[in-house]
């Protein structure tokens, strides 16, 4: 591994920002609290997991200092995940420290991705450390095919945290996972549903990571095939909505809403990758795609100062991948990457 110079870094002695080799910058970082959730959706999770031991799991100080050295390092927009982030003991201890980067401006966007289970308890004090918009996941609004597909989830629950998230004065994006003959027929719903409560609504195609106990191939669905079907009913104008993540958004001229389409397998987004993940035991994934990583708790550990920790990041990003290899046809058994989405939350 490269010493770390301290004449590299600028004259404010900040360290280097992370530029990647192929010139992409990355100011996104996707964190996950834990590989924990309580739901088990059949796209992302076998219905028996085996999680890893506690002890294995950064401590929430040992996450603060990790988040905050990326901060240093040029992140502008941090994301919290899972599995589901909010079952974390402690979490928004966390969440609070965190937001000490909003009050500085050095973070323009502290989040997170949530299944909504526990939204209802939180989303009062989410508000209260900066939160200001919040990615839910829900793929159905129908209690039955909610229950099939998340095995554990219960909708009601979901909708009272989208109440409560909402009372909160927070800004709420639904993800809905593409799923053919599940909610496929539903979309134009969700569609509507969603943009009347004044909240976007985001598409997603499956990706084949890790085992699931399934067939990835029953379940994929093309987005260009609901952007087709959707076009009957709806006027799609492409607009330059940004958030920093992975979604092209449209207007829907009827509804006056944003709809997203996140489409890894047939429009791959590789090419303005600005993000990497870290997961709750502190592995580096320089992309989802891809099975290459670097430990970070090691030289997190190592030291209290943070140049280890500064030169195993710069390393790391110096091996970010091109993109992700994602197929899912009969012929390709194997997922593209052994490990669960649940491991770094997408
Ligand atoms: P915002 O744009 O800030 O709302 O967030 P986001 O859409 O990037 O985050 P979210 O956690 O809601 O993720 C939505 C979907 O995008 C999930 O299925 C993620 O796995 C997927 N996603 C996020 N980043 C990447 C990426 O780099 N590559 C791929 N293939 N998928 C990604
Ligand atoms: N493919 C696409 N999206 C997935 N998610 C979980 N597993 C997969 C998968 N295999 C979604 C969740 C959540 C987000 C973090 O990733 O539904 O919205
Ligand atoms: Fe849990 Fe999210 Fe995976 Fe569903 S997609 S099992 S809610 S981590």
């Amino acid at each position: 591994m490269p010493e770390y110079d301290p004449f590299t870094a600028d004259a404010s002695h900040k360290p280097m920002p992370m530029i990647d080799p192929f010139g992409r910058a990355i100011s996104y970082l996707r964190v996950s609290v834990t590989d924990r959730c309580d739901f088990r959706c059949v796209y992302c999770m076998a219905e028996n997991m085996t999680f890893l031991p506690k002890k294995e799991v950064l401590s929430l100080e040992e996450l603060d200092r990790l988040c905050s050295a990326f901060v240093e390092k040029g992140v502008r927009k941090l994301r919290l995940t899972g599995g589901e982030p909010l079952v974390r003991k402690n979490i928004m201890s966390l969440i609070r420290t965190l937001g000490r980067h909003l009050d500085t401006g050095a973070l323009d966007e502290l989040t997170l991705t949530t299944n909504g289970s526990q939204l209802a308890k939180y989303a009062r004090e989410l508000a209260d450390a900066g939160v200001r918009r919040i990615n839910v996941s829900c793929d159905t609004l129908d209690a039955d095919k909610f229950k099939a597909i998340t095995r554990w989830g219960e909708l009601d629950k979901v909708i009272a945290g989208i109440d409560a998230a909402q009372e909160a004065g927070l800004h709420i994006k639904i993800n809905a996972v593409a799923l053919k003959g599940v909610n496929e027929h539903e979309i134009e719903d969700m569609v509507r549903w969603a943009h009347g409560r004044g909240m976007d609504f985001t598409l997603i195609e499956t990706m084949p990571l890790g085992d699931i106990e399934g067939d990835r191939t029953d379940q994929y669905l093309p987005l260009s095939v609901v952007r087709a079907k959707l076009l009957d009913t709806f006027t799609l104008e492409d607009i330059p909505y940004k958030t920093g993540g992975p979604a092209r958004y449209v207007e829907v001229k009827e509804t006056g809403g944003r709809l997203g389409f996140i489409t890894p397998m047939t429009h791959n987004f590789c090419e303005s990758c600005n993000r990497v993940r870290i997961t709750c035991t502190g592995i580096l994934y320089m992309c989802l795609g891809q099975d290459d990583a670097a430990d970070l708790k090691t030289p997190l550990r190592q030291s209290e100062g943070n140049d280890l920790l500064y030169a195993a990041i710069d390393e790391a990003i110096s091996r970010k991948p091109k993109g992700h290899d994602f197929v899912i046809d009969r012929r390709t058994k194997r997922p593209a990457v052994s490990r669960h989405m649940s491991v770094t939350g997408g």
